[in-house]
């Protein structure tokens, strides 16, 4: 993979989600057994990019697809323990949106933080939280598959 494959010239675009027609619920993105173990998937089926990944907790996590430091494809990254680590200068994402690592430096700053969105396991379907306004998410909100 060339480094024009993971990171572009300028940001990607991510989509806006307060753009989407989308009601709020729980939307179908894959199959659980599409992301293995340590596994990561980018997301387009969704209202806007996302990467979803297995930790080694076996649980899975869901973030913005591009990296907030230069902008690279998170999906194009490496699970390590429970966070996703970007493929180009290993910045390492945690489940929470917050950076938790950034290789030779002593400070990470306090802007390195992403989107982060719920993601559930059920019957074998795996299903992320959409809500415009960014609304915490509702267990028994409607599923969409
Ligand atoms: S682009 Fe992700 S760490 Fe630099």
């Amino acid at each position: 993979m060339t480094d024009q494959e993971l990171i572009a010239p300028e940001l990607p675009e991510q989509k806006d989600p307060a753009d989407s027609l989308n009601e709020s619920g729980w939307y179908k993105v894959a199959n659980s057994e599409d992301i293995g173990s340590l596994k990561a998937i980018q997301i387009d089926n969704f209202p806007t990019q996302i990467v979803v990944w297995r930790g080694e907790d076996a649980s899975l996590r869901g973030l913005d697809l591009y990296c907030k430091h230069m902008g690279a494809s998170l999906a194009c990254g490496e699970v390590n323990e429970n966070s996703i680590q970007c493929p180009f200068h290993a910045w390492r994402w945690a489940g929470d949106g917050k950076c938790d690592q950034i290789p030779y430096a002593k400070k990470i700053p306090v802007k390195a933080v992403t989107r982060s969105w719920e993601v559930i396991e059920d019957n074998g379907a795996v299903y992320v939280w959409f809500d415009k306004e960014q609304k915490s998410a509702d267990p028994k909100g409607q599923k969409f598959n």
